[in-house]
């Protein structure tokens, strides 16, 4: 029994084609926009813009937005080309199970737990303390922080309340269906867009051409002596910082057995709300460097930037600055709901293939949403975000992220090579250019990471092995069924 088994993609067009029992088609190409750019405009946006601004890149934290965004754009072609070919809930997990085989799958659907579930915990204790902030601090210590943590007072962190509620909520909405959690996350999506574009339209007229003057961090600048800290180097370094922002764009591949058009659509979702986000983040990332001078993001306003620069920068516009907090809870929210969504359909297809047990792929028999999926994953992610020191999670959010687009990029070149003559209703440009350029890329910012988050993630892939050969392996639904693996050509 081979551990590389791979799955036949002609039973996977199948069950895509079964839609009298599976998951309902609701969603068309604006909703499957509005689901990337409602994973992607959050806490990468709004704080670490200045964060790259002050450490590495200066004013040109505009081209290091850019810089993301083309490492990314060589990942979404190939997101885009699999997604249309394969519109089956999964994403990457999918793709690798047709083409490089169960071990690998199985591999990359538990690295999509760093980014998917991880993801939404993380962000769900930013969205805990950006409430608090936004309520004067007034919600007691215990009750927004985990076990772990004590304050400079010595008070002990109980339970991450707000975490936890916000988290319940969107659960309730996931269970209740999918087109409910896109109509939700549509009317998100377009307050936080106009928050956004309210930021670049009124903050434009306080642009200083001074503040831009140099472009570029000079060298000698104490404290940026470092390869990635100044020049253009620094715009490098900038753009691993703000790499973070644009994840979620994978998202929308994920929802495929929910799309009703997905061959047309899924390349428009995948690829406009990366496009979107872009210029939404180049005018953001201009205007907030224009306003404030980039020294000031070293040490003034650190996570709350944002209202930093509009109270001090922007004389009569103090309620911007309350929007701009409203629009980061909105943005937060609707991240965490494409996050648990994205989650739970990795877990619901790893479950119809029988690596996870059944209850990851009941159906509700009323909404026809993996509602038991929904419920695990609150007690899962609820519990990261209780004990995981937030620190740590955001780093490991985005090795799970990229080691996954290294694989669909894999991906792709391979299947190239296997089914030359597959329909692929989208067509990634110049290929295997395009694939390996994402694969060095994505690869150099998985190695230019810490080593703490490095080690940690490599114990957590270790611990997915245990699980795969004590339960998954025996009780995959391709063990024994000849007729559901791949025959080779
Ligand atoms: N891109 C998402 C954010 O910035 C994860 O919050």
């Amino acid at each position: 029994m081979s551990l590389f088994r791979t799955k036949s993609l002609s039973k996977l067009l199948e069950q895509a084609a079964d839609t009298g029992h599976g998951l309902k088609r609701t969603l068309g190409a604006p909703g499957l926009v509005a689901l990337g750019v409602g994973a992607i405009i959050g806490a990468g946006l709004f704080v670490r813009t200045a964060a790259a601004a002050g450490e590495a890149a200066g004013p040109g934290v505009t081209a290091s937005f850019l810089v993301a965004a083309i490492g990314c754009a060589f990942a979404g072609l190939c997101y885009a080309e699999f997604a249309a070919m394969i519109p089956i809930a999964g994403s990457a997990y999918t793709y690798s199970y047709v083409t490089m085989g169960e071990f690998v799958a199985w591999t990359i659907g538990w690295a999509l737990v760093l980014e998917y579930a991880l993801g939404a915990a993380t962000v769900a204790i930013s969205w805990s303390e950006y409430l608090n902030y936004l309520m004067g601090g007034r919600i007691p210590y215990e009750w927004c922080h985990s076990p772990f943590e004590v304050s400079a007072a010595g008070a002990h962190g109980i339970l991450n309340l707000p975490a936890l509620f916000i988290l319940l909520m969107l659960t309730l909405l996931l269970i209740k269906g999918t087109q409910e959690s896109a109509m939700v996350n549509g009317i998100i999506v377009a307050l936080k867009v106009a928050i956004v574009i309210a930021f670049i339209a009124i903050g434009w007229q306080f642009v200083s051409p001074a503040n831009h003057t140099p472009y570029l961090i000079p060298a000698g600048t104490p404290g940026h002596e470092g390869l990635f800290r100044h020049g253009w180097g620094g715009v490098l370094g900038g753009a691993g910082i703000v790499f973070f922002a644009f994840i979620g764009f994978d998202a929308v591949s994920t929802a495929a057995q929910e799309a009703k058009n997905p061959s047309r659509d899924m390349p428009i979702g995948i690829l406009g709300s990366l496009a979107v986000c872009t210029v939404l983040y180049i005018l953001f990332g201009y205007v907030l460097t224009g306003v404030a001078p980039w020294q000031e993001f070293l040490t003034a306003g650190k996570e709350a930037s944002v209202s930093y620069a509009i109270q001090h920068h922007m004389a009569g516009y103090g309620w911007l600055a309350t929007l701009v907090t409203v629009a980061i809870l909105l943005g937060f929210s609707s991240v965490i709901l494409v996050m648990l969504l994205g989650q739970s359909r990795v877990f619901f297809s790893m479950a119809n293939d029988g690596l996870l047990p059944k209850l990851f792929s009941d159906l509700h028999p009323k909404f026809r949403t993996p509602y038991k999926c929904n419920m695990v994953l609150f007690l899962m992610v609820g519990a990261f975000a209780a004990f995981i020191p937030e620190s740590m999670a955001g780093d490991l959010t985005s090795i799970g992220t990229l080691f996954a687009f290294v694989l669909v990029c894999i991906g792709v070149w391979m299947m190239r090579r296997s089914r030359p003559h597959q329909p692929r209703p989208f067509r990634a440009p110049l290929v295997p250019l395009v694939p390996i350029l994402g694969i060095v890329i994505c690869s150099g910012m998985i190695i230019s990471l810490d080593r703490r988050t490095q080690m940690t993630a490599l114990g957590w892939m270790l611990a997915g092995f245990v699980i795969y050969f004590g339960y998954s392996r025996s009780h995959s639904k391709l063990s024994g069924a000849p007729e559901l693996q791949e025959v080779a050509e």
